[in-house]
């Protein structure tokens, strides 16, 4: 048999093919080996079709019975890495049917009977993006305990607050920590929401037009656990908003991530000395025997770019797509499962790196007596004193013109001094310079006195047992 010859018969689509196909297009478009990821799904989502071929009559009890233990049989291969897969059989779905075959003969051949690779690519794929759903939220769900537990611990530990990085406010720093966990809550909420766009069957839209073989598509996606069957198999074989979905949501963390991380290497720098980094989650210099390098925090920050690229690719590889199944969409996996691998990594690394981390409360108390920070204090103290709060803010601007010339602090002035800004001021003013006075003030829901903090606390935990996927 000529060499051609023998190789077009290897291909599970070879009828109508007169030519092997060429060696550098087998490589080009060959995906088993990212794709052999999706095994599992894969065989259940078969499993799941045979048994319903049998249960309507499609094919024989006995042939069911065949395919499902060869199925579990080449599951047990995989695990076990004894599996050879091969790249000339393109993708993870021929190498499996092809190596069924192999094992049960001729029953092996009825299981692709109404379906195509397109639907089961696509149920594969959510099956897929469903599972990973479940663990990252497992994650960040960790993730938030340990900024709780930040929070709890450190209840009442004061740290200036900032915007544009200049110091602007003092705040709690348990505070600082559930502003994250807010934003890791808003996160799984959309995990949630996503989910319910994932966990649609679209098994049984065969290659685009749905299949004339009297299936019962309920009966197979109640099977693999999906809460709906597609309502259209164009848009069913060929839709991928699913994972664009997750992978802004992945983005999302990301970025939340990123801030973090930012956060963090600003932290831990001498110039801030806020929070001193597990020795564990840091690195040295080859070459400056002094360093204690954020190197974490910065490897999260560096990978959210690559993230957010996964997302642009996978917007790009959609514009242009026609109805239906374009191979085009083969390259949504290695977008996917790099974004995934990154976020996982990021979360894992980033909740033990929160969990081990220390707030230096010196250093912190220690800046919150510069920088002017109860500047809005003193404002506000004039205001409840009768005096229009454009005119008051006017007034401590000056005062803080003054102390910049003289090189004094807000709380440096004399009762004197401040008397001179206006007549209005009286001794009780001293309270209102004073850093725990202006955070204890800022009582309102979301506000960072004390008892707000607690609440919110509180409020954090009961959500944390609320809440489920
Ligand atoms: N490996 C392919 C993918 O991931 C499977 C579907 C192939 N379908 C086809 N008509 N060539 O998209």
């Amino acid at each position: 048999m000529p060499e051609n010859e023998k190789k077009q018969s290897k291909k599970l689509w070879g009828g109508r093919f007169c030519a092997a196909t060429s060696n550098l297009v087998e490589r080009f478009t060959a995906s088993e080996h990212f794709d052999r990821r999706l095994y599992s799904q894969d065989i259940d989502g078969s499993i799941a079709h045979a048994k319903m071929l049998a249960r309507c009559g499609i094919i024989s009890d006995e042939d069911a019975k065949k395919i499902i233990s060869g199925l579990r049989e080449i599951e047990t291969l995989i695990e076990n890495g004894e599996f050879q897969w091969k790249p000339e059989l393109e993708d993870c779905h021929m190498n499996i049917e092809k190596h069924l075959t192999d094992l049960i003969g001729e029953a092996g051949g009825r299981l692709h009977t109404a379906r195509s690779r397109n639907d089961q690519v696509a149920t594969d794929m959510r099956m897929y993006v469903r599972d990973q759903i479940h663990v990252v939220d497992r994650l960040l769900y960790g993730l938030q305990n340990a900024f709780i537990h930040q929070a709890g611990s450190y209840m009442g530990l004061i740290m200036p607050g900032f915007t544009h990085l200049q110091k602007a406010q003092p705040v709690l720093y348990s505070h600082h920590m559930l502003a994250y966990f807010e934003m890791f809550k808003r996160d799984r909420l959309r995990l949630r929401d996503c989910l319910a766009r994932v966990n649609v069957c679209p098994l049984g839209s065969a290659a685009l037009a749905g299949t004339g073989y009297p299936i019962d598509r309920y009966l197979t996606a109640r099977e693999l656990g999906f809460q709906e069957v597609s309502v259209n198999s164009l848009d069913a074989v060929s839709d991928r908003d699913f994972i664009l979905e997750f992978v802004f949501i992945l983005s999302t963390i990301m970025m939340h991530l990123s801030r973090l991380s930012e956060e963090l290497v600003l932290w831990s720098s001498a110039e801030f000395s806020f929070v001193e980094l597990p020795d564990d989650f840091c690195t040295g210099s080859s070459i400056m025997p002094q360093k204690k390098n954020p190197d974490v925090p910065e490897l999260v920050r560096g990978k959210t770019g690559r993230v957010y690229g996964h997302l642009v690719s996978l917007f790009t590889m959609m514009k242009g797509l026609p109805l239906a199944y374009n191979r085009d969409l083969q390259e949504d996996k290695e977008a996917l499962f790099d974004a995934l691998d990154t976020t996982i990594g990021s979360l894992e690394v980033m909740q033990s790196l929160i969990q081990g981390m220390k707030p230096i409360a010196e250093r912190m108390e220690a800046d919150t007596r510069t920088g002017f920070i109860t500047a809005t204090d003193l404002a506000d103290y004039l205001v409840r004193k009768g005096i229009p709060f454009r005119q008051a803010h006017e007034i401590v601007g000056k005062a803080v013109a003054r102390c910049i010339e003289s090189g004094k602090e807000l709380t440096d002035l004399a009762i004197s001094d401040l008397q001179e800004l206006h007549p209005a001021i009286e001794k009780d003013v001293l309270d209102i310079l004073d850093v725990r006075g202006s955070v204890d003030s800022r009582k309102c829901p979301g506000g960072t006195a004390t008892g707000a903090v607690e609440r919110q606390l509180e409020e954090a935990k009961s959500w944390m047992q609320r809440f489920r996927l």
